[in-house]
C-alpha cells in the first residue's frame, strides 16, 4: 500500500475531487492542497450533509488528520477565515490547519485586478472566477507578491503600503476604484492576526511527517486542462493543477510520490472560455446538466456538457503519470440510450489523437466518436463492479483498454457511501 497519493482532476475541473480526497483522507495523516486557491470549490458528502470547501484541504473534518495549504496555493486570508467559522459553526474545530509561510496572499488588489482584466478582455475573456487567481500568481512570478511570512510579519504595514500603492496606479489606469490604504490596512492586520497561529514551514512538516511514516494525501484543484502549462492556453488557470505541481507546491521529493490518481467525469464538463470539442447542446446534455445539478459550485454558472474526450484523457494520463483512474458520476448516465466518447479528431481532413497547441486548431477539431450502448438501471446503490449492468461494465471497460490504465475506483453518487473501490492503492 502506498504512502502518498495524489489525487487530481484530469478534464477541466469539477470531477469530483473533494469527494474522492475525503473518502481517501480516512487513511491519512496529512492532507495537502498544493495548488490554486478559493477558485475551487470542492464538495463533499457524509452523514446526510453537504460541505463546500475553497482553500481548505479536504481531511479538515477529521481532527486527527494535518490539512496543510501548500506554498503554491495563492491564499485570500478573508476567504480562508469565512470558511473556518463556517466549518466552527458546524462543531469542526479547525485546529488541524496548517498554512505555509511560502504561500502567496491574494489581495483585494487581485480581485479588482482580475475583475477589470476580464471586462478589457471583453469576448475574449477568459471566463475566470474573478477571485484575482491570475493577478496573484502573475505578482508571484514578477517577485512582487507579499507572502503569509511577510504577511504575518511586524512590517506588513511598509510592504503593503509600497506594494497597494503601485496596485491603485494600476487600478486607475484601468478604469477601477483604488483600495484606500489605511482601512484596508487596518482590516488585514486583523485578519493577520487571525492567521498568525496557523502559519508555519509546511516543507518542514511535510519532511517530519514522511520521516515519521505517516501517509500523505496531495489533493488537486481545478484540472489538468486548466493547467497553465498543459492547459488549453490561454483559457486555463494560471497555477500547475497536475502532477508536477504537487512536487512544487508543497516541497515534496519526486522520490516520495508513489500513486497519482486521475480523477475522471464519467462525461465531461466545462466552465469558462475555450474550446470543447466534444461540447454538445440538446435535450441529453439538459438532462445530465440537471441530473447533476452542474452548476458551478463558485459563480453558479451552467457548466458546459460534452462526452467524454478520451483523446484529452489519454494526454492527461500522460502529462501526470497517472498510475490509476478513479471514474465519477457514471451513476448520471444511468437513462441513456446511447453513450458517445471520443476517440480522435478530425482537424483540417487529417485523424489525430494529440491536443494541439493552439486554441483555435482545438476549436477546430472534430470529435471522432464510438457510440456504446446505455443502461436503464440506477447505480446510485451498486456496491462492486459485479453489480454493474453489462453495458456500464463495457463502458468502464472500454475506457481502461484505450487508456491502458485500470479505473482503480468508481463513484455512484455524492454521498461518501457511494463510492466502489476495485483496487487499493492508499
Ligand atoms: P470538485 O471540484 O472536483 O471537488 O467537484 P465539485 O464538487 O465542484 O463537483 C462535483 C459534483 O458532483 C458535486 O456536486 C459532488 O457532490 C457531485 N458528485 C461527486 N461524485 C459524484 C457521483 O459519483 N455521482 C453523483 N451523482 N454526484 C457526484
Ligand atoms: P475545482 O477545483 C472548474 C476555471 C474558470 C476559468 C479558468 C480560469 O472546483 O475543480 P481562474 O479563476 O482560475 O483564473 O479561472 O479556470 N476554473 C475552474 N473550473 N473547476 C474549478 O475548480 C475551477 N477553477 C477555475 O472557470 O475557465
Ligand atoms: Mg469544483
Amino acid at each position: 500500500m502506498s504512502k502518498s497519493l495524489i489525487v487530481l482532476g484530469s478534464q477541466w475541473g469539477d470531477e469530483g475531487k473533494g469527494k474522492i480526497t475525503n473518502y481517501y483522507s480516512e487513511r491519512a495523516d496529512v492532507v495537502v492542497r498544493y495548488q490554486g486557491g478559493n477558485n475551487a470549490g470542492h464538495t463533499i458528502v457524509f452523514n446526510h450533509q453537504t460541505y463546500k470547501l475553497r482553500s481548505i484541504p479536504s481531511g479538515v473534518f477529521n481532527p486527527k488528520i494535518k490539512n496543510i495549504l501548500g506554498h503554491g496555493m495563492v491564499i485570500n486570508p478573508k476567504s480562508v477565515i469565512t470558511e473556518i467559522n463556517s466549518l466552527k459553526e458546524l462543531g469542526f474545530e479547525c485546529h488541524n490547519i496548517y498554512i505555509s509561510d511560502r504561500a502567496h496572499v491574494l489581495f483585494d488588489y487581485h480581485i479588482e485586478i482580475d475583475k477589470l482584466n476580464e471586462e478589457a478582455l471583453k469576448e475574449k475573456k477568459i471566463g475566470t472566477t474573478k477571485n484575482g487567481i491570475g493577478p496573484a500568481y502573475y505578482d508571484k512570478v514578477a517577485r512582487v507578491g507579499i507572502r503569509m511570512c511577510d504577511f504575518v510579519s511586524s512590517d506588513f504595514k511598509e510592504i503593503y503600503r509600497f506594494t497597494l500603492e503601485k496596485k491603485n496606479i494600476q487600478i486607475k489606469e484601468m478604469g477601477g476604484t483604488p483600495i484606500d490604504f489605511e482601512s484596508s490596512y487596518q482590516e488585514y492586520q486583523k485578519v493577520a492576526d487571525t492567521l498568525r497561529p496557523f502559519v508555519c514551514d509546511t516543507i518542514d512538516l511535510l519532511k517530519q511527517e514522511r520521516k515519521a511514516g505517516k501517509k500523505i494525501l496531495f489533493e488537486g484543484a481545478q484540472g489538468a486542462l486548466l493547467d497553465v502549462d498543459f492547459g488549453s492556453y490561454p483559457y486555463v488557470t494560471s497555477s500547475n493543477p497536475s502532477s508536477g505541481g504537487a512536487l512544487c507546491g508543497s516541497g515534496i521529493g519526486m522520490n516520495h510520490i508513489e500513486e497519482a490518481i486521475g480523477i475522471v467525469k464519467a462525461y465531461t464538463t466545462r466552465v469558462g472560455s475555450g474550446a470543447f470539442p466534444t461540447e454538445f447542446e440538446d435535450e441529453t446534455s439538459h438532462y445530465i446538466r440537471e441530473k447533476a445539478h452542474e452548476y458551478g459550485t463558485v459563480t453558479k454558472r451552467p457548466r458546459r456538457i460534452g462526452w467524454l474526450d478520451l483523446v484529452a484523457l489519454n494526454y492527461s494520463a500522460t502529462i501526470n503519470g497517472l498510475t490509476g483512474i478513479f471514474l465519477t458520476l457514471i451513476d448520471i448516465l444511468s437513462g441513456l440510450k446511447e453513450i458517445k466518447v471520443c476517440t480522435s479528431y478530425q482537424l483540417n481532413g487529417k485523424e489525430i489523437t494529440t491536443i494541439p497547441a493552439k486554441d483555435s486548431d482545438f476549436a477546430c477539431c472534430v470529435p471522432q466518436f464510438k457510440t456504446l450502448p446505455g443502461w436503464e438501471e440506477d447505480l446510485s446503490h451498486v456496491t462492486c463492479f459485479d453489480e454493474l449492468p453489462e453495458n456500464a461494465k463495457k463502458y468502464i471497460e472500454f475506457i481502461e483498454n484505450y487508456v491502458g490504465i485500470d479505473v482503480i475506483g468508481f463513484s455512484v453518487g455524492a454521498d461518501k457511501n457511494q463510492t466502489v473501490i476495485r483496487k487499493e492503492v492508499f
